[in-house]
């Protein structure tokens, strides 16, 4: 059985939240694409061309997911993710996986438009930039890292900014995806939400 589930969206919006949720709830494995980002964002930092970094990504590279999730490695993913070499680089594992047997659920930026324009659902999921920083702060300050809501609140914006507007693979809602504002909801309800129209498709 192939199913994908597509879920884009700003950042910080709880895409991964809720693509863990899904995938715990219907069996389905569970990819964070923003990582693969990251983690050339990261090498890069260490003084790597983008597209050769892109090129030679092994699983090693995000073998600790928590050392890419800093604000650094995210102002980084966030550059090399306008490059189209390292998007084109990057596109045959992320749809090799949404096809795998068993179902599958994407969280990124271009997974509904680009990566699997033909997911069995595709989820927007947003929020208003002060509630994504606030509980992207509130996450960060929880694994000990030494930030402040300003900026957060920055890096949140200059990403969306540089997500939406790059030419190749931008942020967008695709026309057929449901729109999940979660600015007023809490995890629990935007879960709830994504599992319904997952059902609305899926019987199990
Ligand atoms: O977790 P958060 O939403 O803050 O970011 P992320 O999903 O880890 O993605 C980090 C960066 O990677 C984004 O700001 C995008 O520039 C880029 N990205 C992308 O271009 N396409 C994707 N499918 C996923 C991430």
């Amino acid at each position: 059985m192939r199913f994908t589930v597509a879920i884009d969206g700003p950042a910080a919006a709880g895409k991964g939240t809720i693509g863990r949720a899904v995938a715990a709830r219907f069996g389905f494995a569970h990819l964070d694409t923003g990582l693969l980002y990251r983690a050339v964002g990261a090498r890069v930092l260490r003084g790597e061309r983008a597209a050769d970094a892109a090129l030679s990504l092994t699983p090693n590279d995000l073998a600790d997911p928590d050392a890419l999730r800093t604000p650094e490695a995210a102002q980084a993913a966030s550059k090399v993710a306008v490059i189209p070499e390292v998007r084109d680089a990057l596109l045959d594992f992320q749809r090799a996986f949404a096809h795998r047997i068993g179902g599958a659920v994407l969280d990124g930026r271009d997974i509904g438009t680009v990566i699997c324009p033909g997911a069995e659902v595709k989820l927007f999921v947003t929020a208003s930039a002060e509630v994504r920083a606030r509980r992207r702060l509130d996450e960060l300050l929880l694994r000990g890292l030494d930030v402040e809501y300003q900026s957060v609140l920055e890096d949140v914006r200059a990403r969306d900014t540089r997500d939406a507007e790059r030419a190749t693979a931008p942020m967008i809602a695709a026309t057929d995806a449901l729109t999940l504002d979660t600015s007023e909801m809490s995890a629990e309800a935007a879960i709830a939400a994504a599992i319904a129209a997952v059902a609305a498709k899926h019987s199990a």
